[in-house]
């Protein structure tokens, strides 16, 4: 659905009352065209101390053939050695501006080296460009040898949440902790949060464990693939069948048989394969099988599928309650039984789960909803310690997306839920789609257990 404020902000007359008013400007955000450079403009990087996962981030760096500054000298020399070309930025270089700021904060292992983070963003604050990026690596505080080393990890939290909130302009900023000798797990989630990929990502904390490392093309990192999408023939679910696609998937689309024509029409857009099912179904889980099994078997499975029925709940009707239970959380749950329990899944095999910031802050007239979505983020956390032969199960939480589902909102609640986030706009399908890419990618074994909100750093539940 159209934004008519964004579209009314990039009038003069617009731009005229936003500024007299003091209303938010929804700046519009890069997305991404290909996959090659990673990032369009120049990356500073600094670390607190140079680590073995400062060396690594130059590898990445190196890889994606980044346009690298330092204000260190002794990172200027690590680069050099792996024929990283770089730039030492002179002292108070004013008139260099960065697409991305990058800093490795594992060594900061006391309070008093907090003012490291002060250090290195403070003289550049100003310099970042629009859709920018602010990352923050770190060291898991659980893998901390001592407790003044894990509280200073566990600070970085607040920092990188306040810049989200200070920096604006479209800029996203994430803390990426990394576990214990986990620095090589760590590409994938580097270049999609550098990219376009991850523009309505925000505020966000990620975990990369340790991991075995898989290699992809980084153009096609699902080539050779078989995926299957529930929800497919419309809104978010469209969006990740395409996106899945582009990355190199075989997508089988799912939905109700009621759905059958727009799932045609989706799958034959990206040469995909359409499966109409009901996830509710007790066989679902051995009809997905049968399905993936005629294109190599299952390597992603993605649990979009999901309705809402809103009533307070002194008006719910037990109907509702259990419609809404057994289509957002009990189909995925069984479906997810019946496939690890019958081989479903090949190795490296990915299951992407889809929650709802409604489940993490809860909604008025959502008990049912934000009860299913939040027992998916349980879902997840509680299944990925017992997943084995390389696979992962991740979640995404989507704030306000523009889709037929938030399109059905009243207006002044569509309003707020639209503008009360750090980017002051609602994300599209495609920024939900981008993330379970990433979380689906065979390079993302290092990803397990992760819930990632898509929602432009919504205040809802922060
Ligand atoms: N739109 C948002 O802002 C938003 C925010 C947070 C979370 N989400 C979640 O994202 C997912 C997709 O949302 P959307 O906005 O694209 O919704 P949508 O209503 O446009 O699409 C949902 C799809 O799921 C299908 N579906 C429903 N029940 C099914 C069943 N029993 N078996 C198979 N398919 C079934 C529907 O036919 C439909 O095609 C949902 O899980 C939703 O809860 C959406």
């Amino acid at each position: 659905m159209t934004d008519q404020y964004q579209l009314f902000s990039k009038t003069p007359i617009g731009k005229f009352v936003i500024k007299n008013l003091g209303l938010p400007t929804p700046l519009g955000l890069e997305r991404f065209e290909s996959p090659t450079p990673v990032i369009k403009g120049a990356v500073l990087f600094g670390a607190a101390k140079v680590t073995a996962l400062s060396n690594t981030v130059l590898e990445i760096l190196n890889a994606i053939r980044a346009n690298t500054y330092f204000q260190q000298a002794d990172l200027d020399s690590s680069a050099e050695k792996i024929g990283l070309h770089s730039t030492l930025l002179s002292e108070n270089s004013q008139t260099t501006k960065f697409k991305a700021l990058v800093f490795d904060a594992s060594g900061i292992e006391t309070s008093a080296d907090l003012h490291q983070l002060y250090a290195f963003f403070h003289p550049v604050a100003r310099q970042v460009q629009s859709s920018g990026r602010v990352i923050v690596l770190a060291k898991s505080p659980e893998s901390c040898s001592n407790v003044a080393h894990a509280v200073a990890q566990r600070a970085l939290v607040g920092f990188i949440k306040s810049v989200g909130k200070e920096f604006k302009k479209g800029i996203t900023a994430q803390v990426v902790y990394v576990d214990e000798n986990a620095e090589k797990n760590l590409e994938s989630s580097l270049r999609f949060l550098l990219s376009a990929r991850s523009s309505y990502v925000s505020g966000q904390v990620i975990r990369v464990s340790k991991a075995e490392v898989v290699s992809v093309d980084w153009s096609l990192p699902l080539a050779g693939k078989t995926a299957v999408v529930t929800g497919a023939s419309r809104g978010i679910g469209e969006a990740i069948a395409q996106v899945l696609a582009r990355d190199g998937a075989h997508v089988i689309c799912l939905d109700v048989p009621a759905q059958q024509a727009d799932l045609e029409r989706v799958a034959a857009h990206i040469h995909g394969s359409v499966l109409a099912l009901d996830i509710t179904a007790e066989n679902a889980g051995a009809e997905i099988q049968k399905a993936a099994a005629t294109h190599g078997g299952l390597d992603v499975l993605v649990h979009n599928a999901g309705i809402t029925r809103d009533k307070t709940l002194a008006k719910m009707t037990p109907e509702w309650w259990d419609l809404v239970i057994n289509i957002n959380l009990t189909a995925a749950e069984r479906i997810n039984q019946y496939l690890l329990e019958n081989k479903g899944f090949n190795a490296q095999g990915r299951i992407v789960c889809v929650s709802s910031i409604s489940g993490i802050a809860g909604n008025l007239g959502q008990t049912n909803y934000a009860t299913s979505k939040a027992a998916v983020i349980g879902l997840v956390q509680f299944t990925a310690p017992k997943l084995k032969n390389g696979i992962t199960i991740n979640a995404v939480a989507p704030g306000f997306i523009e889709t037929q589902m938030t399109a059905a909102i009243p207006f002044a609640i569509r309003e707020a839920g639209r503008r009360m986030n750090s980017m002051s706009q609602g994300g599209l399908p495609v920024d939900v789609a981008e993330t379970i890419a990433w979380f689906a990618s065979t390079a993302s074994s290092g990803l397990n257990g992760n819930v990632v909100r898509v929602c432009g750093q919504s205040l809802l539940g922060a």
